[in-house]
């Protein structure tokens, strides 16, 4: 019986021990995530080319689709829930409209910027999850159409909770698992980007290949997925599948999603959605760029 009583005592003050430990650490988790998450950036931004022409209009309706927008904030640009995870937590992708509960009236081509070139907010803190740090590596003039569309698109009322980080989302803030705050990530010194010359061409495909890193790593050989739940990521350089197709069957992989495989792609897991809307021009660049490496 009192060797019963003393294994319970001890096993009871190894358990104990163990809740302390586990508490101390999320305790030093939670707060450096929200050192992270409040940090005021000081940032002055240069001013883009903005023009409210027709030829930035119609760029710019096609660059929202083919730069992902469209993926993230909705088809209207008027917002959605982005990931609703109770252990990761909830992410929205913030109504970019003028409606109700979209854009303040006086969030003007200045706070456009901020956002897209530094990913911060108005109030000069980070922006969770918006892909700043590959739209910073854009040129300033392909940025200026995305303002010059993305601010004169019909209004929708729209009223979306709040962003949340679960204990998860937290943990693989923490470990840098995930990338939740691309402003950490950029240069906010950098100068302006200038046009690259579009033509079929591995400097224009690498300059597009961007769009892919965030994903596939600046290697492009992919590796682990993304984020729980989520398909490893395929390797799409030349040792890949990609090395044995020809530059036509590259092009309708990423306008259709299906691999000459036969593997159809799930535009939740590799946004196909997003390069349908690429140029001829730019997928034979990324098929050059990408049948270097
Ligand atoms: C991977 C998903 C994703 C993509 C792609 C994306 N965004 Fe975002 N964006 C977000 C999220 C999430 C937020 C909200 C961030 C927050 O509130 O912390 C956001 C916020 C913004 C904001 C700031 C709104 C505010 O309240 O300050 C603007 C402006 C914006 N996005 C524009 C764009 C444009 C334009 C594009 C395309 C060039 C784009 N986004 C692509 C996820 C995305
Ligand atoms: C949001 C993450 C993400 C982004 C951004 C992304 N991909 Fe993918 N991609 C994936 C994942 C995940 C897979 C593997 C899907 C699977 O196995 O079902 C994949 C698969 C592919 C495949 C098929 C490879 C094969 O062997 O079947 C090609 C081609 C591809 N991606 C090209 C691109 C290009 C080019 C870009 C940039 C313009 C890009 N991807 C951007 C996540 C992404």
């Amino acid at each position: 019986m009192n060797m019963l009583k003393r294994i319970l005592k001890i096993t009871s003050l190894v358990l104990g021990s163990l809740v302390v430990l586990v508490v101390l650490f999320y305790t030093k988790i939670y707060i450096s995530t929200n050192n992270r998450l409040n940090k005021r950036y000081e940032v002055t931004t240069h001013a883009l080319p903005i023009q409210y022409d027709s030829a930035s209009y119609e760029l710019g309706k096609r660059l929202i689709v083919a730069k992902g927008c469209t993926d993230c904030h909705g088809d209207d640009l008027g917002g959605k829930i982005f990931i609703d995870d109770p252990a990761l937590g909830l992410i929205v992708a913030s109504n970019i409209t003028y409606g109700n509960g979209g854009l303040a009236s006086d969030y003007d081509e200045y706070d456009w910027t901020l956002a897209l070139k530094h990913g911060i907010r108005r109030n000069m803190k980070p922006l969770w999850i918006m892909p700043s740090h590959e739209y910073t590596r854009f040129s300033d003039n392909e940025v200026a159409a995305i303002i010059a569309y993305a601010s004169r698109v019909p209004t929708v009322d729209r009223e979306l909770p709040r962003s949340e980080l679960g204990p998860l989302g937290r943990i693989l803030t923490d470990l840098g698992k995930i990338a939740l705050l691309p402003a950490e990530q950029i240069d906010h010194k950098a100068l302006p980007v200038k046009l690259v010359k579009q033509e079929v061409s591995v400097e224009f495909g690498r300059y597009l290949s961007v769009a892919c890193e965030g994903c596939h790593r600046a290697d492009m050989r992919g590796g682990d997925p993304i984020a729980p739940g989520f398909p490893p990521v395929a390797n799409i350089t030349a040792t890949g599948n990609l090395g044995k197709w020809t530059e036509d069957q590259f092009v309708t992989t990423l306008r259709t999603g299906l691999t000459p495989e036969g593997k159809q792609l799930n535009p939740k897991e590799m946004p196909w959605t997003m390069t349908k809307a690429y140029t001829d021009v730019e997928l034979k660049a990324l098929y050059a760029y990408l049948n270097s490496l």
